[in-house]
């Protein structure tokens, strides 16, 4: 680990031969509160970007920004440091004790939306290899930001809702019917739910992951659900995070799936 870089928010803070070869700028649909958010959340990027980040493991974060391993043999680590003040911040890769990049991003609200305004730096970049390189970078960011993007809607959209009123309780129907349509979605007034069928057991859990509202609604393999944002593994019987192991929040809790005594039985699901 190179100290002299560390929390740098000046340029080129190793007086390198930095050659700026790309800029990427893009509006995004999302207001500059998820951006930032999206910024400081170190975690999401071996989940939501597993196309382009194999690993992350936190090394020191603080109120300048973070920097972790993103190598299991800690060869490799990224660093990311904000001015918030400027609504910028930068991201440095370094290969063992080598800078490889020096990337700005320059954050400016819109309304509710964002511009972002992003230049790449590289050392020793000769003239013919510029405009390779820079495709690279600007192709890379047009992914992130897609993925980051689709997320921060997303998360927005949870957000927005928490405030409609929904129902306590909903009956769905008759039990051949909703057995035939499953996963089932309901609005409840506390939130959104699945209703699968585990082992021939009708089950309800929430799809909002307890954290940051992420969406829990993949495959469930051992009884475990895993959020796609930060990897976040949740127990469906008892609603405990089991990865990772320090986690401290839990699935809200399921509503009750009730099943009436009739020749031709209904179902309710919700918390009456
Ligand atoms: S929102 Fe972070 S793990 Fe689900
Ligand atoms: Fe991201």
């Amino acid at each position: 680990m190179t100290a002299k870089q560390s929390h740098a928010i000046s340029e080129n803070p190793n007086n390198l031969n930095l050659v700026e070869v790309a800029t990427y700028q893009r509006r995004i649909r999302a207001s500059q509160e998820r951006v930032w958010e999206n910024v400081m959340d170190w975690e999401h990027l071996p989940h939501l970007h597993d196309s382009n980040f194999q690993y992350a493991e936190l090394d020191e974060a603080g109120d300048w920004g973070w920097r972790i391993w993103s190598a299991q043999d800690r060869h490799s680590h990224v660093e990311l440091c904000y001015d918030l003040p400027k609504g910028r911040y930068v991201a440095r890769s370094y290969q063992g004790k080598n800078q490889v990049s020096e990337i700005w991003t320059l954050v400016t609200p819109v309304l509710d939306e964002t511009d972002i305004e992003v230049r790449f730096l590289v050392p020793d970049v000769t003239k013919d290899n510029q405009l390779s390189v820079g495709k690279f970078f600007r192709d890379l960011y047009s992914t992130l930001w897609d993925e980051d993007e689709a997320m921060m809607i997303e998360r927005q959209v949870r957000l927005d809702s928490q405030s409609n009123r929904h129902p306590l309780e909903i009956d769905l129907g008759f039990e051949d019917e909703v057995m035939a349509t499953l996963p089932l979605y309901v609005e409840l007034k506390s939130g959104r739910y699945r209703i699968i069928s585990v082992d021939g057991q009708l089950k309800a859990h929430s799809t909002i992951c307890p954290h940051i509202l992420g969406p829990l609604d993949s495959e469930v393999i051992d009884n475990k659900l895993t959020c796609p944002w930060h990897g976040y593994q949740f127990d469906i019987n008892s609603g405990e995070c089991v990865l990772p192991a320090n986690a401290t929040c839990r699935l809200s809790k399921a509503p009750k799936i009730t099943i009436s005594d009739h020749d031709r039985p209904r179902i309710k699901v919700g918390f009456n």
